[in-house]
């Protein structure tokens, strides 16, 4: 049988040569550096040798080892027994221990520390003395294994271990306990060639022209006919490619943009910086409502007061709160303080924008929506943000019902993904019935999410709004964690480029 004569590329022969030349084994990144190629040209070429029994891959643990700053510090002063042993000679190369703790400056751990380490390299003995301990050095002992290996690396930055003197390797353990020296592993691959891969480089091959894009001049020209044209391997191995993308928190902020836009609203922003009328007094919460108090709302020094609208619009609020003015309330029955509403605050709901722009838009019909940003003085743990987002919304038409407001949510769930809603009696100081909303997820059941209701009369009228406002809002990141399968609430804002690139573009 006539062996048949391999043929290779010219980048497969450019490898093979680097390999034979090469002792031991070469990594991917050797090679790059060796022929000038890049990483793709280099795993791609490496794949085809393999295939044609020409090299081995192999894939190796190597363990790299670091200085740490610390470690630098004691290069440079010395380690702190060292430092020690130093002061002691200094004295006369006795000292006691109380005398140490006063002659050296160092704190009390450090000296702990030094006197182990003096008494484990017995590099001192110690006595007792009556109810004193002393220390006897007697000469300055040459550098130790850890101290050289520290020297060597805070020289050299990173070293492979295998490259360490056996006596240095024997100190890793106890440097990197002593917190001045890291290592890591790291997993490297490297090739080989075989004998048969050197035994065709030494014998001479022949090497093949391979074109891999068919041009208009190959065709023009008819110089295809004796091309040869390198077949597609649909699984050879490529190096993953990240393209930039929208963080996944604004690709879901966007698709819900989108739901309410299709769904006949427009977007309205306000401000973060509030002032308590807007946020609280606008929604008819008395002015000694809980949620006012510190340790929910944020309240700001600078500046520390905002302007109030026209005074009409204050009055009207204030008799509200009062004794309910011409809203048919009684109100609650407390005298209103304009300094109160005055003081600024980070804005702790969406409400505060939505009731903002019904005070300026009081006829309708009004259909708006917003997903912003906002405050409260919250604990940060898996569950809870101190920044968060709210979607919020209202309708305002005659004739508008709770049915209708039941309807529009269970349609912005339903296109969010989620089928089942259901809807509970529910308790908000400015809407009146009020609900809660509830939609079902597999494998957690029954979730809370916007609350919602009709807007009071004593909330209303005072805008000079008279027909029904019908309004809801709720949080953002509950949802976002459902749909990006997370389970701490912080894992949302963290920015872990692993979890970014991960994370597959929605829609
Ligand atoms: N503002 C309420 C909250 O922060 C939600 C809500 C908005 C409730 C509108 C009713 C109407 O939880």
């Amino acid at each position: 049988m006539v062996k048949e004569q391999v043929k290779l590329r010219e980048i497969e022969l450019k490898i093979l040569k680097a390999l034979n030349k090469s002792k031991g084994e070469t990594t991917i990144s050797d090679l790059e550096k060796e022929t000038g190629l890049d990483h793709v040209a280099v795993a791609r070429a490496s794949a085809w040798l393999g295939e044609k029994g020409l090299v081995e891959q192999e894939e190796t643990q190597k363990l790299y080892v670091e200085i740490l700053k610390e470690g630098s510090k004691y290069v440079e002063e010395g380690l702190p027994e060292r430092r020690l042993l130093n002061i002691i000679l200094k004295l006369g190369g006795n000292a006691t221990l109380s005398q140490l703790s006063k002659e050296a400056s160092f704190s009390e751990e450090e000296l702990k520390i030094a006197l182990g380490w003096l008494r484990r390299k017995n590099w001192a003995e110690f006595k007792k003395q009556d109810s004193e301990t002393l220390i006897h050095v007697r000469e300055q002992p040459p550098l130790g294994d850890d101290e050289n290996l520290l020297k060597l690396l805070n020289d050299r930055g990173v070293v492979e271990e295998s490259q360490l003197p056996n006596e240095m390797k024997k100190m890793l353990d106890s440097l990197q306990k002593r917190n001045v020296i890291k290592t890591r592993q790291e997993k490297v691959r490297s090739l080989l060639i075989t004998e048969e891969g050197r035994r065709l480089v030494q014998s001479g091959v022949s090497i093949v022209e391979e074109v891999s894009n068919l041009t208009s001049d190959l065709i023009k020209s008819g110089k295809w006919r004796s091309t040869k044209f390198r077949k597609y391997d649909v699984e050879a191995p490529v190096a993953t490619i990240h393209p930039g993308k929208i963080h996944p928190v604004a690709e879901l902020i966007n698709e819900i943009r989108e739901i309410f836009l299709n769904l006949g609203f427009t977007e309205i922003r306000g401000p973060f910086v509030e002032s308590a009328f807007w946020n609280f007094d606008a929604l008819f919460q008395p002015q000694d409502h809980p949620a006012r108090e510190m340790h929910d709302t944020f309240y700001l020094k600078f500046p520390k007061t905002a302007k109030l609208p026209d005074k009409q619009m204050v009055q009207r609020v204030s008799k509200t709160h009062e004794n309910g003015w011409k809203t048919g309330s009684i109100g609650w029955g407390y005298k209103w303080d304009a300094n109160v509403a005055r003081q600024t605050i980070l804005r702790t709901h969406t409400t505060a924008t939505t009731i903002r722009y019904l005070a300026e838009h009081p006829e309708p019909p009004v259909k708006v929506f917003s997903v912003d940003r906002v405050y409260r003085n919250e604990k940060l743990d898996y569950k809870h943000l101190a920044e968060f987002f709210q979607i919020e919304g209202i309708i305002v038409d005659e004739n508008v019902t709770l049915r209708d407001l039941m309807g529009t949510l269970t349609e912005f769930y339903k296109r969010l993904g989620f089928e089942k809603v259901q809807f509970w009696p529910s308790y908000f100081p400015y809407t009146e019935p009020s609900l809660q909303s509830t939609v079902y997820v597999e494998e957690f059941g029954w979730i809370e999410l916007c609350g919602m209701g009709i807007f009071r009369p004593e909330v209303t009228i005072p805008l000079g709004v008279k027909v029904p406002v019908l309004a809801w809002g709720g949080g953002f990141e509950r949802l976002a964690m459902l749909r990006l399968g997370l389970e701490d609430i912080r894992d949302l804002y963290k920015n872990d480029l692993g979890w970014i690139r991960r994370t597959p573009i929605l829609l």
